[in-house]
This record gives C-alpha cells, sequence and structure tokens, in this order.
C-alpha cells in the first residue's frame, strides 16, 4: 500500500489511540495461564498483538471479542496444550521473546517463528538464560527464528541483563513462573516495567529492589478484567506532528504514563514543548492520562545511555524532530537500533537522504543537524511500522505531497494511523 502524505496546516482536535502494545501482549499471555475469564479491554489492535492472541489461541485458551472487548478463558499455570503447527508471532519480536519463557517450561515441545524480519532478529539474549534455568531449545543457525523449545522443568536463577531489554527480562521472569523458588533479574538500566505491574495484577508475587526484580514460582494467577491504557509509543508520532507543523494544538486522551515510558515526555519539555498532562489516574497499576500539546519552539538536543533505552521506539520520529529542530539533535548508545524490525540508523538515513536532510551516522546512533528544509519524495517503510508513521510526520513539514511505500506496514502496531493522522490533519 502507497500513502499519499500532503503538507499539513495544522495537526489539532482530540484522538483516541490504540492500546498499548507492550502491555497488551503481557495481559494475553498471563490471561492464557491464568483460572478464569480476564476480559481486556482497549486491547491494541496492531498485529503484532494479534500475533499474540493467535498464539495463545493455539495453544488452548479460547478467544473471543465482542463489542471491542476480548475474552480469554485462562487455562491455568499447566493446562496450555501442544500446539498443531508452529507457533507464528509475525513480526512480533515480544512475542517469540516472551512466549518463548512460558514455552520453555511446558510439558510439550512448540515451535516458533515468523516473518522474514522476525527471522533475522537475535534470539541469543533469551536463549542464554532460559539455558541456564535448564530449558531445552535450538535456533535456526545457532540463534535466530524458528525457535524449537522442548519443554522441560526449569530451575530458578539470578541472572543479569548484558542488554538493556524489556523482553529479556520478561522472557526470564515468565518462565520463572514455572520454576520452584526465587528468580531474579538485575539490569543494568531500567527498562519498562509492565511485566512486573501486570504480574502483580494476575496475582504473582513480585519483589523490585532498586533494579533487582524478583518472581517467586508458582503462583495461582487469576483471571482479571482490565483496560489497556492509550500507547505512549503511538502518542509519540502525533506530538511530533503537532511540534513541527504550524498552529497546531492537540489532545491525546487515555494514554499510558507508566514513568518507564514517560521519558518522552520529559525529553519533550525539556527540549522547549509546550505540553501539559491533566486527569491523570491509574488502572492495573498502570498510569494514564490526557497531554495536551501545542506547537513550539524545540531547542534539540542529545539522547545517550539510559535515555537512549528508555526511548530507543521513539528514536526514528525524534530523528524528524531533531532536523525540524533549532539546533537539531544527537544519538548515541543506540546500537539495538540496528536489530530492530529494520536496521533503523540504515532506514532513517536513507529517507533524510531522499528528503535533502543531512544526517551523520555512526555504528550506534546519528548526529542530525537542526533547522532543515524538508523536501517532497518517496519515502519507504522498509516494512518497519515505525519508520511508515515517523516519515508520515516529516511528509507534513514537506515542500510538497510525499508517498511512502509499504505503508501498510504501519498496522503492525496501529492500524488507525493514517485515518487519525488526516483527520488531525484537517482532511
Ligand atoms: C518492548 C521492549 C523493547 C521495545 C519493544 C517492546 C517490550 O524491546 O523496543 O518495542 O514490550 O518489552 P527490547 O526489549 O528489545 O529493548
Amino acid at each position: 500500500m502507497r500513502e499519499q502524505i500532503r503538507p499539513a496546516a495544522s495537526i489539532t482536535g482530540a484522538i483516541q489511540l490504540p492500546g498499548d502494545k507492550s502491555i497488551s501482549h503481557r495481559y494475553a499471555m498471563l490471561a492464557a495461564i491464568a483460572e478464569g475469564t480476564t476480559k481486556l479491554e482497549n486491547y491494541s489492535t496492531g498485529a503484532d498483538c494479534q500475533s499474540t492472541l493467535a498464539c495463545v489461541r493455539a495453544l488452548g485458551a479460547v478467544i473471543d471479542n465482542r463489542d471491542g472487548v476480548i475474552s480469554i478463558q485462562g487455562r491455568g499455570l499447566d493446562g496450555l496444550r501442544e500446539p498443531a503447527d508452529m507457533l507464528d508471532a509475525g513480526n512480533s519480536g515480544s512475542t517469540i521473546r516472551m512466549l518463548s519463557g512460558i514455552l520453555a517450561a511446558q510439558a510439550f515441545e512448540s515451535r516458533i517463528g515468523g516473518d522474514e524480519s522476525l527471522s533475522r532478529r537475535p534470539m541469543q539474549r533469551i536463549l542464554d538464560p532460559l539455558r541456564q534455568m535448564g530449558a531445552c531449545l535450538d535456533a535456526r543457525d545457532g540463534r535466530f527464528p524458528p525457535l524449537t523449545i522442548h519443554g522441560s522443568q526449569l530451575h530458578p536463577i539470578e541472572y543479569t541483563l548484558p542488554v538493556a531489554s524489556a523482553q529479556v527480562k520478561s522472557c526470564v521472569l515468565l518462565a520463572g513462573l514455572y520454576a520452584d523458588g526465587r528468580t531474579t533479574v538485575h539490569e543494568p538500566v531500567r527498562t519498562r516495567d509492565h511485566t512486573e505491574l501486570a504480574l502483580r495484577e494476575f496475582g504473582a508475587d513480585v519483589e523490585v529492589l532498586k533494579r533487582s526484580i524478583t518472581i517467586i514460582g508458582r503462583p495461582h494467577l487469576q483471571a482479571r478484567t482490565l483496560r489497556v491504557p492509550g500507547d505512549l509509543s503511538s502518542a509519540a508520532f502525533f506530538l511530533v506532528a503537532a511540534l513541527i507543523v504550524p498552529e497546531s494544538n492537540l489532545t491525546i486522551h487515555g494514554v499510558g504514563l507508566n514513568p518507564t515510558r514517560s521519558t518522552l515526555l520529559d525529553f519533550l519539555v525539556e527540549m522547549g514543548a509546550d505540553l501539559k498532562v491533566l486527569d491523570v489516574t491509574s488502572s492495573g497499576g498502570e498510569l494514564l492520562g490526557d497531554v495536551r500539546i501545542v506547537k513550539s519552539p524545540i531547542r534539540g538536543g542529545v539522547l545517550e545511555k539510559a535515555r537512549t533505552a528508555a526511548l530507543i521506539d521513539e528514536i526514528p520520529v525524534l530523528a524528524v524532530l531533531g532536523a525540524a529542530s533549532e539546533e537539531g539533535l544527537i544519538v548515541r548508545d543506540a546500537s539495538e537500533l540496528r536489530v530492530k524490525e529494520t536496521d533503523r540508523i540504515a532506514s532513517i538515513a536513507e529517507n533524510f537522504r531522499r528528503m535533502g536532510l543531512a544526517i551523520e551516522t555512526r555504528e550506534d546512533g546519528f548526529e542530525i543537524p537542526g533547522r532543515q528544509k524538508f523536501h517532497a519524495a518517496e519515502l519507504d517503510s522498509f516494512g518497519d511500522h515505525r519508520i511508515a508513521m515517523a516519515f508520515s510526520v516529516a511528509a507534513l513539514i514537506a515542500d510538497g505531497e510525499c508517498v511512502i511505500e509499504d505503508a501498510g506496514a504501519a498496522s503492525v502496531s496501529f492500524p488507525e494511523f493514517f485515518d487519525t493522522l488526516h483527520r488531525a490533519a484537517g482532511e
């Protein structure tokens, strides 16, 4: 699918976003191994979270979607059944990495794989800790999907993450549900804590001491009724759009404000964004509220170390903001971008080149000068949802109409993205 984006006069109105992708995955997986029927409101409509639903359905959970509320009949900790075919995680790294923690402990063998992009993504990071727990797994060429998982009895471990990854942390904690005793993960930098919060919601015993998280094995997980907050990483595209398009004034309702994710808002404010958070409430241990933003001059800034890790999904659209800012954007310590759905440093750089924008790339980041002119161009998502959406935002301030090739990739996390964007742009 090709999408045409015209320059916008303003980004205005009030919008609501689909449920947070990270939280949706976790709720679906925990619902499948809980006792009773979980009901999930505002579950992510993105293809990635539908892949998780399809996987847990193939493992025996009965799923129903009525009026947008997803019901999942849990099978209890030991009730999953052997899938008939290979589980399909589609494009979703979260699905394969987190679900593998559960699959490793089952009394059956399973295989899990995904699309071409997923098949190139590194799995060593979960194979290592799972093997330490006694899991028996094989990967293509020793490190890529598909994975073959021979379920086995797991034992608890204490594990220090070599990479800052919430997916790996979650994989170990989910495997820890099945290990008798205390499984502890130490994080070098804090990563999103949705798994810890969700585990507690479903009744597991989780202890958090600074950056060490311990799960006590063999809990009775209980079904819950939960509402998924709007996805802050999807909001990022609209926040940046409102900051760079003249005359913008936008409200985003019910968006997730978990402190391990809201570094985005702090960073935007630090760079000069006129942004207000209103009506903060909590649901399932997660904070959410409304965000109001108006067009503001943005200074630019530097992203490095822990902040880079906290903003890793937002970097493509922050690159666009950087080029429109006064002083530009420097990103360091971001080698993880090379192993996302695409090599995001390369995808950003290629679209910058097409729009006539300057960027200097390094192995683990880039430097973008500010005050740049965005030229109309044929842009490409390269099959990556966040690249599709980031460059649709860039197109809003180009000097003519842009085309985004393979724009349908956006539906991996946000199928309603183009409708919402066109509406906010007054079309
Ligand atoms: C996610 C963690 C991050 C993030 C991804 C979702 C999660 O990945 O980039 O989009 O839901 O835990 P890593 O764990 O690889 O950092």
